[in-house]
């Protein structure tokens, strides 16, 4: 038995067929577990005899069949690991690389120059109350400065903002009358315009708002300089031209000196010119006192840009829609930018 059962065990080719073994000798109606149930009947002399042997056997196949088992689960592991040895010769699979898109690009942009002055960047919801577009701005309804921004309305209260101008008030209610307020709020607005070469009923905005006490005029129009000098070239300069929101007061529009961009780069116009690029002012004081500030020791100001009009201006672009259209061979030219 001892003969047959190890030259088995030895030849057992894989971790299954040695189970199958172990079962046939040691199990319970294996031919040992027979021996020793048969031990009963033996006369007192045989049994340790009989028992002994039966227990060589025993310990012989367990010892044979823990080698084995070893010895298989070795070649198991070494054969798996040899299967998923990775060929790092082999070529990469290339992936087509995307580009950023101008607009994220001039928001990026946009971003790190007022995140270097301080500021925090918030935002806001897309889906907006006619309290937040327009009441808490100082445009109550009927307001013939509505008329400004034509609106997509969803119910009567309820529409896509016309401007990013609502983040201010949601900055100063979060803010609940601490200052300093220093925000910039990138984000998506809506109007009912028909779209044409300068026209788009989605565009995006950035607005910018500043709290705190003895804020000035001259701040709102060094910051801006500051800004368009990092953002078009250091020649720059802006220039502040009286206007009129509902939101701020004084208002003003603010040109920058002429800068013109083609194939070769961009560089200031020849002949003296301005552009405008943003509106601005300082926040109104019920703008204020809504936002929960006291006006009589807060002041503020507050800006209104447009990403698209940058980007149009920045890369020499001709018509707003080439952004929007998406098409790949107009993309692809900022690869690098
Ligand atoms: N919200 C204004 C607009 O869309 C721009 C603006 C923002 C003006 C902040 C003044 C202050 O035209």
């Amino acid at each position: 038995l001892k003969k047959a059962a190890l030259e088995e065990l030895e030849n057992a080719g894989g971790l299954q067929a040695l189970n199958e073994l172990k079962i046939k000798y040691l199990g319970k109606k294996g031919p040992l577990t027979e021996i020793l149930r048969g031990m009963g009947a033996l006369s007192a002399e045989e049994r340790p005899v009989i028992g002994q042997v039966a227990n060589d056997v025993r310990s012989a196949i367990e010892g044979i069949l823990n080698r084995k088992t070893e010895v298989l689960e070795q070649a198991a592991t070494d054969s798996r690991l040899s299967g998923e040895t990775i060929d790092v010769t082999l070529p990469g699979r290339k992936h087509p690389e995307g580009t950023i898109h101008p607009i994220s690009k001039v928001i990026q942009d946009i971003e790190d120059i007022f995140l270097g002055m301080g500021y925090k960047v918030a935002e806001g919801p897309e889906v907006e109350t006619d309290y937040y577009n327009f009441e808490a701005l100082n445009l109550p309804k009927n307001h013939p400065a509505r008329d400004m921004q034509d609106s997509f309305y969803i119910t009567e209260d309820i529409l896509l903002r016309t401007q990013t101008s609502p983040v201010q008030v949601r900055t100063m209610e979060l803010m609940k009358g601490e200052v300093p307020v220093k925000v910039i709020c990138p984000g998506k607005v809506y109007r009912r315009d028909e779209d044409d070469v300068t026209h788009s009923h989605q565009f995006t905005q950035i607005e910018g708002l500043v709290v705190d006490k003895g804020i000035r005029m001259s701040d709102l129009k060094g910051t801006l300089l500051q800004f368009a000098r990092e953002m078009f070239g250091p020649d720059v300069n802006v220039r502040l031209r009286p206007s009129f929101f509902p939101f701020t007061e004084p208002s003003v529009e603010v040109d920058i000196s002429c800068y013109q961009c083609g194939g070769d780069g961009c560089r200031m116009c020849k002949q003296s010119g301005w552009i405008e690029i943003l509106g601005a002012g300082m926040v109104h004081p019920r703008v204020l006192e809504m936002g929960g500030y006291d006006p009589a020791v807060y002041r503020g100001f507050a800006f209104g840009m447009g990403p698209e009009r940058i980007a149009l201006l920045k890369y020499g672009i001709d018509d707003i829609r080439h952004l929007y259209t998406n098409d790949l061979r107009f993309l692809r030219q900022f690869g690098r930018i």
